[in-house]
């Protein structure tokens, strides 16, 4: 998603009233405190470096991999930045484009055409990837095993209709979002196609004789899209919130959308975001009176008038599309679909490896516009902790502790219902808090409107103000150093934060570059109620930037809006950019060129550009074989900066990957051609 598409569906920072900020500290003053602090946040380092490496969601306990002495952490040559047609990475290394959108996740499934139905849809790769985990196929642990075969499992953000549907569409003028509506109604095909193209697409993948990798046959291959029908989990399962026409009891829903990125269970399962739902529903129930929408809906940016992609108007009435109008019209929630968008919102669980098993929303970890979700290494005995961002302008970072123990043998998804979900305050001097979001604390008592835990979680934003949280720049990934657990988060801009509304944690007005964030727990214990942090970097310009080192951004590492993050096993950590497509190449952005993906060194400081990618795309996605030998990254959206009138034309700015044709999404396979680790 971009800025750009917040301001177009007012899903952005909600109706709440923003906080009281008092007078703060100039941007330099904060800057030198900040980056200053990184002695103490570093202390201890040397005992982490040397201590045994543990990778995301793998217990200490299991964890043997360690940098050899001849392993470079940044030995690539840096690469220019581009505003080409063309993905490039750097010297030696070679990228592939493989599970195009449209492409078929069985050999005997409909092959990806211009004049795909719906139906041939729901047998092919979903459009506009994002979030992405490569599972080994052995299946005992998230980053353990083979390195040549595998389930890759990646999420579909969002669609874009004239590309979708570009046989019926093409010769008119029609921007991104836009869709077709005739005499007030949606063609019935065209809403099934674009639900389809939407979820999570589970395939085998596997490594051939030549090097290239391709999608292989096996009954775990699957679709999981808007209309597939999952359980609501945790504590909102079975409450008033969520009781619809379909759903009676408050069980079960149609359908995960706008899934973001992701995040992977330590029980070797995936979890995919839904970021921003608001947008796909409409309440009609009091029109241009927004604020007195209920607050599940308002607080979120449910619209008034038509929604996103108009499903609600789809020509056959039929239940599933109907239902994104949320507009109270029977006597009772279970006549309608009013309660309809608070079954979104949320993290669901998927596990790849049983193609019968039914997704799972998981309640307890809240409900915002979640961009992803990234555990803690988990030690046997002890909870099991992970943090979640809420992108949307001054929304909040969320960390959630189960309340049971983590015990390899047994541990599931039911980890996830019980427990505390804590939203995060960054103080000016460098410390910070986790504030529970439970009843009868920091001010969620009935006589507030939080009456249960339900109702907490169902209006997480409103739990988190009451709470009094700080107010972020867009917080986007999560990353935990498997070295030494500090937590780094991407922020990735906020061009509404004023020169009043600057805070210590962010400190920019009118931030259109965004900055990288990170915490270390008190004691190094994750299930800490308190931490230390400091910034990162701030991205933006050279003369606008600096690194942890204290130096400014180069030629060789300028970069704005960070969104994609990742810690390699070695400790590299991967930053990927989300530049909307209407500001590349264009104005204060133009020295970015097209969004890329950059490797930085978390101890030095040191950051190198490693990739750029096509035009008009955000790079997202990343993850690696255990080996750490080949990488998957996702282009997303490349040709989303074509203008209406370049539709019309047929100037498409982008035909990236095909070199012909409409632009697809795809992910690019990224090998060395020596063999060697990536990055190195
Ligand atoms: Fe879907 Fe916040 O990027
Ligand atoms: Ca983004
Ligand atoms: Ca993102």
């Amino acid at each position: 998603m971009t800025e750009q598409s917040f301001v177009l569906h007012d899903a952005g920072e909600g109706d709440e009233p923003l906080s009281n900020h008092s007078a703060n500290p100039t941007f330099g003053e904060i800057l030198e405190a900040r980056l200053s602090r990184r002695g103490a946040l570093l202390g201890g380092l040397a005992t982490a470096l040397g201590a045994m490496f543990v990778r995301p969601g793998e217990s200490l306990a299991s964890a043997a991999t360690s940098i050899g002495p001849a392993e470079k952490m940044l030995g690539f040559a840096a690469i220019p930045v581009s505003d080409k047609d063309t993905l490039v990475v750097p010297p030696g290394y070679t990228a592939r484009a493989i599970c195009a959108w449209g492409e078929p996740i069985r050999s005997t499934g409909p092959a990806f055409a211009p004049t795909n139905t719906g139906a041939d849809q729901a047998q092919q790769i979903g459009m506009h990837h994002d979030g992405m985990h490569f599972f080994p196929i052995e299946g005992r642990s998230p980053y353990e095993g083979s390195s040549t075969d595998g389930l890759l499992v990646m999420n579909h953000e969002y669609v874009e209709p004239r590309y979708l549907h570009a046989a019926k569409y093409a010769g008119q003028k029609i921007a991104t979002d836009a869709v077709v509506i005739r005499d007030g109604k949606r063609d019935d095909d065209e809403v099934l196609k674009e639900i389809n193209a939407h979820g999570v697409t589970i395939v085998r993948i596997a490594k051939q004789a030549d090097g290239s990798w391709k999608i292989v046959d096996d009954p775990r291959n699957r679709r999981i899209t808007g209309l597939t029908v999952m359980e609501i989990g945790g504590p909102v399962r079975g409450t008033e919130f969520v009781r619809t026409k379909f759903s009676p009891d408050g069980t079960r829903v149609r359908g995960t959308l706008n899934n973001c990125a992701h995040g992977v269970t330590p029980w070797n399962t995936y979890l995919t975001c839904e970021e921003n739902w608001a947008g796909y529903f409409r309440n009609g129930t009091i029109v241009d009176q927004k604020p007195d929408l209920p607050r599940e809906h308002a607080r979120y940016g449910v619209r008034t008038e038509r929604s996103r992609y108009a499903w609600e108007l789809a020509a056959s009435g039929r239940d599933e599309f109907v239902r994104f109008d949320a507009t109270a019209r029977g006597e009772n929630p279970t006549q309608d679909y009013r309660n309809e968008p608070n079954a979104f919102g949320w993290v669901v669980e998927i596990n790849p490896w049983d193609p019968n098993s039914v997704p799972v929303k998981r309640t307890h970890l809240g409900r915002f516009a979640h961009e992803g979700v990234i555990f803690a290494p988990v030690k046997e005995g002890k909870p099991v902790v992970c943090y979640s961002g809420d992108d949307a302008r001054f929304e909040y970072i969320y960390k959630f502790v189960s309340a049971k123990p983590y015990h390899a043998a047994t541990a599931n998804g039911s980890l996830l219902d019980e427990g505390t979900l804590y939203a995060a305050k960054f103080n000016a001097d460098g410390t910070g808090e986790w504030l529970a979001l439970k009843p009868g604390v920091n001010g969620l008592t009935p006589e507030n409107g939080f009456g249960s835990l339900a109702e907490i979680l169902v209006n997480t934003r409103a739990a988190a103000d009451r709470a009094g949280a700080t107010k972020m720049d867009r917080p986007e990934w999560g990353a935990v150093d498997p070295r030494d657990g500090r937590v780094y988060f991407t922020l990735t801009n906020n061009s509404r934060r004023t020169e009043q509304q600057v805070d210590a944690a962010n400190p920019r007005a009118r931030n259109l570059f965004g900055h990288i964030i990170r915490w270390r727990e008190e004691n190094d214990d994750h299930t800490s109620t308190r931490f230390t942090w400091d910034l990162f970097v701030i991205a933006g310009p050279a003369e606008e930037s600096r690194t942890a080192s204290g130096a400014r951004l180069t030629q060789d590492n300028i970069f704005a809006c960070p969104d994609g993050l990742w810690f390699d096993s070695a400790g590299r950590l991967w930053i990927q950019t989300d530049i909307g497509e209407s500001e590349q190449n264009r104005g204060p952005h133009a020295v970015f060129g097209n969004n890329q993906m950059l490797a930085a060194d978390p101890i030095t400081g040191e950051i190198k550009r490693f990739l750029t990618g096509p035009i008009g795309q955000e790079i997202t996605g990343v993850v690696t074989t255990p080996d750490r030998r080949t990488m998957f990254i996702n282009v997303q959206h490349p040709g989303a900066n074509t203008s209406a009138d370049e539709y019309a034309e047929g100037k498409i700015r982008s035909r990236w990957p095909d070199g012909q044709g409409v632009p697809r999404s795809a992910t690019v396979v990224i090998t060395k051609d020596d063999g060697g680790f990536i990055g190195t």
